[in-house]
């Protein structure tokens, strides 16, 4: 996984934003439209946070944290079309990485600079043809800065927090819509406060703010996006 052997004339669109923009969504189904590869960068550093917890290191030690994430690269898988689920060593994890409390160890793993720089290469190694949509919170201020579109996806927090709500209910998971408020503050505001690629629109970024936008109106207005600039 060597990012800087990567050709750069394979495009990319960058989706960034906050937890419950619907950025995961809305980028599937644009890479989907497309026919484009999908990279959902979150779920990177949410196995990384598994694997940590799984093995009790402690969430600040970078030195381990960033080793780990070395010996990781070589045991994970992301959804491909044929095995829609994430797997390490094997062993199908994608329920165990989107609860809440693996999310909150994956914003405190992330906020680590050496962290950051470990998961770079993992990223820019799907940069693959014929182009790819990729989200996240910096894939258009730093992972990807060269994206032919960027888009910065949020929504006001109380709708967030109650989209995550629905996710959490509808996967069969217990929750409670005012911790998740709280739990999705904090989240915000350790991933826009950190120094280490903070959570922000790129200077040239689109921002929609679909707080009272339907996924296909949100969808339509970023297929209109990325018609303009194909
Ligand atoms: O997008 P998702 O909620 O899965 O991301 C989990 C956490 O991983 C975020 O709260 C954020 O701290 C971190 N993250 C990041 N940079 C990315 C993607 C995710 O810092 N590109």
């Amino acid at each position: 996984m060597h990012a800087d052997s990567t050709p750069p004339s394979i495009a990319v669109i960058t989706v960034d934003g906050p937890s419950g923009s619907g950025k995961g969504t809305i980028s599937q189904a644009l890479a989907g439209e497309l026919g484009w590869h999908h990279l959902d960068s979150g779920s990177l550093y949410r196995l990384l946070a598994y694997a940590a917890l799984q093995e009790s290191l402690d969430l600040t030690d970078e030195a381990a944290l960033t080793a780990l994430a070395e010996r990781l690269s070589h045991d994970y898988r992301l959804p491909t079309q044929d095995n829609p689920v994430i797997e390490l060593y094997g062993k199908d994890v994608s329920d165990a990485l989107r609860t809440e409390g693996c999310a909150d160890a994956a914003s405190r793993v992330a906020a680590l600079p050496a962290v950051r720089a470990a998961l770079l290469a993992w990223q820019r190694h799907y940069r693959q043809s014929p182009g790819l949509v990729a989200d996240g919170r910096d894939m258009g201020t730093v992972v990807f800065p060269d994206a032919v579109l960027k888009l910065y996806l949020t929504a006001r927090p109380d709708v967030r927090a109650e989209r995550r709500y629905k996710q959490l209910i509808n996967k069969g998971f217990q929750a409670d819509l005012a911790s998740l408020i709280k739990e999705v503050e904090a989240r915000d505001a350790r991933d826009s406060g950190r120094k280490a690629s903070p959570l922000k629109p790129a200077a040239t970024a689109l921002v929609v703010d679909n707080s009272d936008l339907g996924e296909a109106e949100t969808l339509q207005q970023v297929l209109d996006a990325a018609h303009a600039v194909l």
